[in-house]
Protein backbone atom coordinates (compact mmCIF):
# COMPACT_ATOMS: atom_id res chain seq x y z
CA UNK A 1 0.00 0.00 0.00
CA UNK A 2 1.47 3.48 -0.75
CA UNK A 3 1.66 6.53 1.47
CA UNK A 4 -1.61 8.85 1.27
CA UNK A 5 -0.38 11.80 -0.86
CA UNK A 6 1.12 14.81 1.74
CA UNK A 7 -1.15 17.35 2.43
CA UNK A 8 -0.70 20.77 0.95
CA UNK A 9 -1.57 23.61 2.16
CA UNK A 10 -1.05 27.76 1.06
CA UNK A 11 0.89 29.96 3.22
CA UNK A 12 1.09 33.84 2.62
CA UNK A 13 2.04 33.26 -1.37
CA UNK A 14 3.34 29.29 -1.44
CA UNK A 15 1.70 25.27 -1.52
CA UNK A 16 3.61 23.32 0.16
CA UNK A 17 3.45 20.28 2.54
CA UNK A 18 1.54 21.04 5.40
CA UNK A 19 4.58 19.47 7.82
CA UNK A 20 6.39 22.45 5.81
CA UNK A 21 4.41 25.46 6.26
CA UNK A 22 5.50 27.41 9.41
CA UNK A 23 4.57 31.11 11.01
CA UNK A 24 6.66 32.86 12.71
CA UNK A 25 6.02 33.50 16.81
CA UNK A 26 5.29 37.10 16.56
CA UNK A 27 2.48 36.36 14.20
CA UNK A 28 -0.88 38.03 15.81
CA UNK A 29 -2.48 35.14 15.29
CA UNK A 30 -0.51 33.05 17.24
CA UNK A 31 0.00 35.88 20.33
CA UNK A 32 -3.34 37.36 20.40
CA UNK A 33 -5.99 35.16 18.44
CA UNK A 34 -6.21 38.14 16.08
CA UNK A 35 -7.68 36.53 12.85
CA UNK A 36 -10.29 35.45 11.47
CA UNK A 37 -11.53 31.65 9.70
CA UNK A 38 -13.91 30.37 7.39
CA UNK A 39 -14.52 26.22 7.32
CA UNK A 40 -16.07 25.54 3.51
CA UNK A 41 -16.86 22.06 2.91
CA UNK A 42 -15.92 20.90 -0.71
CA UNK A 43 -18.47 17.90 -2.22
CA UNK A 44 -17.18 16.53 -5.17
CA UNK A 45 -14.22 18.82 -5.32
CA UNK A 46 -16.72 22.12 -5.25
CA UNK A 47 -16.30 24.37 -2.73
CA UNK A 48 -20.05 24.61 -1.00
CA UNK A 49 -21.76 27.82 -0.78
CA UNK A 50 -18.45 29.81 -1.42
CA UNK A 51 -19.81 33.14 -2.12
CA UNK A 52 -21.71 32.86 0.79
CA UNK A 53 -17.98 32.16 2.79
CA UNK A 54 -16.19 34.83 1.03
CA UNK A 55 -19.10 37.29 2.05
CA UNK A 56 -19.17 36.28 5.85
CA UNK A 57 -15.10 36.39 5.61
CA UNK A 58 -15.18 39.70 4.30
CA UNK A 59 -17.32 40.84 7.15
CA UNK A 60 -15.59 39.34 9.33
CA UNK A 61 -12.52 41.05 8.20
CA UNK A 62 -13.84 44.31 8.33
CA UNK A 63 -16.03 44.27 11.36
CA UNK A 64 -12.13 43.35 12.83
CA UNK A 65 -10.38 46.03 10.66
CA UNK A 66 -8.22 43.81 9.04
CA UNK A 67 -7.81 44.53 5.03
CA UNK A 68 -8.83 42.15 2.72
CA UNK A 69 -5.81 40.77 0.84
CA UNK A 70 -7.56 39.29 -1.80
CA UNK A 71 -10.64 40.02 -4.39
CA UNK A 72 -12.75 37.20 -4.58
CA UNK A 73 -11.77 36.03 -7.58
CA UNK A 74 -8.41 35.43 -6.51
CA UNK A 75 -10.07 33.54 -3.28
CA UNK A 76 -11.73 31.32 -4.78
CA UNK A 77 -8.68 30.62 -7.07
CA UNK A 78 -6.64 29.92 -3.66
CA UNK A 79 -8.89 27.84 -3.09
CA UNK A 80 -9.82 25.47 -5.64
CA UNK A 81 -5.73 25.14 -6.33
CA UNK A 82 -6.02 23.78 -2.60
CA UNK A 83 -8.91 21.39 -3.09
CA UNK A 84 -6.78 20.42 -6.38
CA UNK A 85 -3.56 19.23 -4.82
CA UNK A 86 -5.36 17.86 -2.34
CA UNK A 87 -7.43 15.23 -5.15
CA UNK A 88 -10.78 17.25 -5.77
CA UNK A 89 -13.54 14.82 -3.86
CA UNK A 90 -14.70 15.40 -0.56
CA UNK A 91 -13.09 17.71 2.30
CA UNK A 92 -13.50 20.36 4.26
CA UNK A 93 -11.53 23.99 3.37
CA UNK A 94 -9.85 25.44 6.67
CA UNK A 95 -9.19 29.01 5.68
CA UNK A 96 -7.38 31.58 8.40
CA UNK A 97 -6.15 35.37 8.24
CA UNK A 98 -4.48 36.85 10.81
CA UNK A 99 -3.11 40.26 11.09
CA UNK A 100 0.25 38.83 10.76
CA UNK A 101 3.90 40.01 12.15
CA UNK A 102 5.21 42.35 14.51
CA UNK A 103 6.37 43.31 17.77
CA UNK A 104 4.05 42.04 20.82
CA UNK A 105 1.58 44.91 21.19
CA UNK A 106 -2.01 45.03 21.81
CA UNK A 107 -2.43 48.14 19.39
CA UNK A 108 -2.49 47.58 16.13
CA UNK A 109 0.73 47.79 14.10
CA UNK A 110 1.41 49.95 11.91
CA UNK A 111 1.63 48.19 8.43
CA UNK A 112 1.58 44.82 8.33
CA UNK A 113 0.93 41.77 6.07
CA UNK A 114 -1.90 40.07 7.06
CA UNK A 115 -0.92 36.16 7.20
CA UNK A 116 -3.20 33.64 4.96
CA UNK A 117 -3.54 30.14 5.55
CA UNK A 118 -5.41 27.73 3.27
CA UNK A 119 -5.97 23.91 4.60
CA UNK A 120 -7.89 20.86 3.19
CA UNK A 121 -9.33 18.68 6.09
CA UNK A 122 -11.02 15.04 5.33
CA UNK A 123 -14.48 15.58 5.51
CA UNK A 124 -15.74 12.94 7.62
CA UNK A 125 -19.42 12.41 7.23
CA UNK A 126 -21.65 12.17 10.27
CA UNK A 127 -22.09 9.18 11.13
CA UNK A 128 -25.17 6.67 10.40
CA UNK A 129 -26.19 6.05 13.88
CA UNK A 130 -26.02 9.77 14.77
CA UNK A 131 -28.22 10.16 11.92
CA UNK A 132 -30.40 7.37 12.95
CA UNK A 133 -30.70 8.24 16.86
CA UNK A 134 -29.47 11.46 17.07
CA UNK A 135 -27.28 13.22 19.79
CA UNK A 136 -27.35 14.60 23.05
CA UNK A 137 -27.04 17.59 24.06
CA UNK A 138 -26.49 20.17 27.44
CA UNK A 139 -26.91 23.89 28.16
CA UNK A 140 -24.69 25.78 29.42
CA UNK A 141 -23.99 29.75 30.22
CA UNK A 142 -22.81 31.62 27.26
CA UNK A 143 -19.69 32.26 28.77
CA UNK A 144 -18.74 34.48 25.40
CA UNK A 145 -18.34 38.26 24.68
CA UNK A 146 -20.49 40.26 22.56
CA UNK A 147 -18.69 39.99 19.13
CA UNK A 148 -20.22 36.46 17.96
CA UNK A 149 -21.28 37.14 14.75
CA UNK A 150 -17.36 37.35 13.85
CA UNK A 151 -15.90 34.75 13.00
CA UNK A 152 -12.72 35.19 14.81
CA UNK A 153 -9.79 32.44 15.36
CA UNK A 154 -9.98 33.46 19.44
CA UNK A 155 -12.05 29.84 20.12
CA UNK A 156 -11.23 29.73 24.06
CA UNK A 157 -14.43 30.13 25.23
CA UNK A 158 -16.38 27.56 22.88
CA UNK A 159 -13.18 24.86 23.17
CA UNK A 160 -14.28 24.83 27.07
CA UNK A 161 -17.97 24.49 26.54
CA UNK A 162 -17.72 21.51 23.87
CA UNK A 163 -15.24 20.26 25.93
CA UNK A 164 -17.92 20.53 28.89
CA UNK A 165 -20.19 19.06 26.80
CA UNK A 166 -18.26 16.16 25.63
CA UNK A 167 -17.24 15.07 29.31
CA UNK A 168 -21.08 15.13 30.38
CA UNK A 169 -21.45 12.65 27.44
CA UNK A 170 -23.13 15.14 24.96
CA UNK A 171 -22.37 15.88 21.65
CA UNK A 172 -23.15 19.98 21.81
CA UNK A 173 -23.21 22.36 24.42
CA UNK A 174 -26.55 24.86 23.45
CA UNK A 175 -25.75 28.08 24.77
CA UNK A 176 -27.54 30.42 27.04
CA UNK A 177 -27.80 33.69 27.36
CA UNK A 178 -30.21 35.87 29.71
CA UNK A 179 -32.45 33.01 29.21
CA UNK A 180 -32.51 32.87 25.47
CA UNK A 181 -30.63 30.25 23.42
CA UNK A 182 -28.15 32.11 21.45
CA UNK A 183 -26.64 29.08 19.43
CA UNK A 184 -24.11 25.84 20.05
CA UNK A 185 -20.64 25.70 20.82
CA UNK A 186 -20.12 25.32 16.84
CA UNK A 187 -23.02 25.28 15.52
CA UNK A 188 -26.51 27.12 15.48
CA UNK A 189 -30.09 25.91 16.95
CA UNK A 190 -33.62 25.25 15.78
CA UNK A 191 -36.55 23.55 17.07
CA UNK A 192 -39.49 22.67 15.83
CA UNK A 193 -42.27 24.06 17.82
CA UNK A 194 -46.17 22.72 17.12
CA UNK A 195 -44.72 21.85 13.69
CA UNK A 196 -42.71 25.24 12.88
CA UNK A 197 -39.49 25.47 12.52
CA UNK A 198 -37.71 28.28 14.34
CA UNK A 199 -34.74 29.95 15.00
CA UNK A 200 -33.27 32.73 16.71
CA UNK A 201 -32.92 35.98 14.57
CA UNK A 202 -29.48 36.94 13.47
CA UNK A 203 -27.51 39.51 15.98
CA UNK A 204 -24.01 39.65 17.58
CA UNK A 205 -24.75 37.18 19.75
CA UNK A 206 -24.46 34.62 17.47
CA UNK A 207 -22.70 33.59 14.22
CA UNK A 208 -24.61 33.94 11.37
CA UNK A 209 -24.07 30.21 10.17
CA UNK A 210 -24.41 29.38 6.26
CA UNK A 211 -26.01 25.75 7.14
CA UNK A 212 -28.51 28.18 9.25
CA UNK A 213 -29.22 30.22 5.81
CA UNK A 214 -29.38 27.59 3.22
CA UNK A 215 -31.69 25.79 6.10
CA UNK A 216 -34.07 29.09 6.16
CA UNK A 217 -33.86 29.09 2.29
CA UNK A 218 -35.34 25.47 1.99
CA UNK A 219 -37.71 25.62 4.28
CA UNK A 220 -38.80 29.38 2.22
CA UNK A 221 -38.65 27.01 -1.01
CA UNK A 222 -40.82 24.14 -0.27
CA UNK A 223 -43.24 25.87 2.08
CA UNK A 224 -42.04 24.78 5.42
CA UNK A 225 -43.46 26.50 8.33
CA UNK A 226 -40.54 28.94 9.46
CA UNK A 227 -40.07 31.67 11.66
CA UNK A 228 -36.83 33.69 13.48
CA UNK A 229 -37.72 34.32 17.11
CA UNK A 230 -36.61 34.00 20.30
CA UNK A 231 -36.04 30.20 21.55
CA UNK A 232 -36.12 30.74 25.44
CA UNK A 233 -34.43 27.45 27.14
CA UNK A 234 -37.31 26.51 28.52
CA UNK A 235 -38.75 26.34 24.77
CA UNK A 236 -36.13 23.47 24.35
CA UNK A 237 -37.75 21.17 26.73
CA UNK A 238 -41.44 21.14 25.09
CA UNK A 239 -39.84 21.57 21.59
CA UNK A 240 -40.43 18.41 19.62
CA UNK A 241 -37.79 18.55 17.85
CA UNK A 242 -34.22 20.23 17.89
CA UNK A 243 -31.53 20.46 15.50
CA UNK A 244 -27.97 22.15 15.72
CA UNK A 245 -26.44 22.91 11.88
CA UNK A 246 -22.86 23.49 10.76
CA UNK A 247 -20.60 22.85 7.83
CA UNK A 248 -18.91 20.29 9.17
CA UNK A 249 -22.17 18.38 11.36
CA UNK A 250 -24.95 19.66 8.22
CA UNK A 251 -27.94 19.12 10.36
CA UNK A 252 -27.61 17.30 13.57
CA UNK A 253 -31.20 15.73 15.31
CA UNK A 254 -30.73 16.14 18.90
CA UNK A 255 -32.63 13.68 20.87
CA UNK A 256 -31.86 14.53 24.18
CA UNK A 257 -31.50 17.73 25.72
CA UNK A 258 -29.94 17.71 29.52
CA UNK A 259 -30.58 14.22 30.07
CA UNK A 260 -34.11 14.65 29.16
CA UNK A 261 -36.05 13.35 25.90
CA UNK A 262 -36.80 15.46 23.33
CA UNK A 263 -39.85 14.77 21.10
CA UNK A 264 -40.61 10.83 20.67
CA UNK A 265 -36.47 10.19 21.48
CA UNK A 266 -35.81 10.09 17.57
CA UNK A 267 -34.81 12.26 14.88
CA UNK A 268 -38.22 13.70 13.99
CA UNK A 269 -40.32 13.89 10.83
CA UNK A 270 -39.79 17.58 10.08
CA UNK A 271 -35.26 16.87 10.53
CA UNK A 272 -36.40 14.06 8.13
CA UNK A 273 -37.82 16.18 5.74
CA UNK A 274 -35.18 18.99 6.21
CA UNK A 275 -32.61 16.63 5.84
CA UNK A 276 -33.66 14.98 2.40
CA UNK A 277 -33.77 18.64 1.25
CA UNK A 278 -30.25 19.16 2.29
CA UNK A 279 -29.26 16.13 0.19
CA UNK A 280 -30.77 16.99 -2.63
CA UNK A 281 -29.32 20.09 -2.98
CA UNK A 282 -25.70 18.76 -2.24
CA UNK A 283 -26.18 16.38 -4.86
CA UNK A 284 -27.38 19.15 -7.21
CA UNK A 285 -23.80 20.92 -6.68
CA UNK A 286 -22.48 17.29 -7.06
CA UNK A 287 -23.79 17.17 -10.69
CA UNK A 288 -23.15 20.87 -11.22
CA UNK A 289 -26.43 22.45 -11.35
CA UNK A 290 -26.23 24.71 -8.42
CA UNK A 291 -23.57 26.71 -6.67
N1 LIG B 1 -18.04 26.38 13.11
N2 LIG B 1 -21.79 29.02 15.33
C1 LIG B 1 -20.50 28.81 15.69
C2 LIG B 1 -20.02 29.38 16.97
C3 LIG B 1 -19.66 28.07 14.84
O1 LIG B 1 -18.37 27.88 15.18
C4 LIG B 1 -20.17 27.51 13.65
C5 LIG B 1 -19.33 26.69 12.70
C6 LIG B 1 -21.52 27.75 13.32
C7 LIG B 1 -22.14 27.24 12.03
O2 LIG B 1 -21.70 27.99 10.93
P1 LIG B 1 -21.62 27.33 9.47
O3 LIG B 1 -22.94 26.75 9.20
O4 LIG B 1 -21.28 28.47 8.60
O5 LIG B 1 -20.54 26.27 9.51
C8 LIG B 1 -22.30 28.51 14.17
C9 LIG B 1 -17.11 25.71 12.23
C10 LIG B 1 -17.66 24.57 11.47
C11 LIG B 1 -15.85 25.40 13.00
O6 LIG B 1 -15.48 26.21 13.82
O7 LIG B 1 -15.23 24.35 12.77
Amino acid sequence: MTDPSPSIVYLNGNYLPLEEACVPVLDRGFIFGDGVYEVIPVYAGKPFRLAHHLQRLQNSMAAVRIDNPHSDAEWQQLIETVIERNDGGDQSIYLQVTRGVAARDHRFPGSTMPSVFIMSNLFTPVPAEQLQNGVSAITLDDIRWQYCHIKSIALLPNILLRQQAVEQGAAEAILIRAGDVTEGAASNVFIVSEGVIVTPPKDDCLLPGITRDLVVELATQHGLPYREAVIKKSDLQSASEIWVTSSTKEILPVTRIDGKTVGTGKPGPVWQHMHRLYQDYKQALRSGTTA
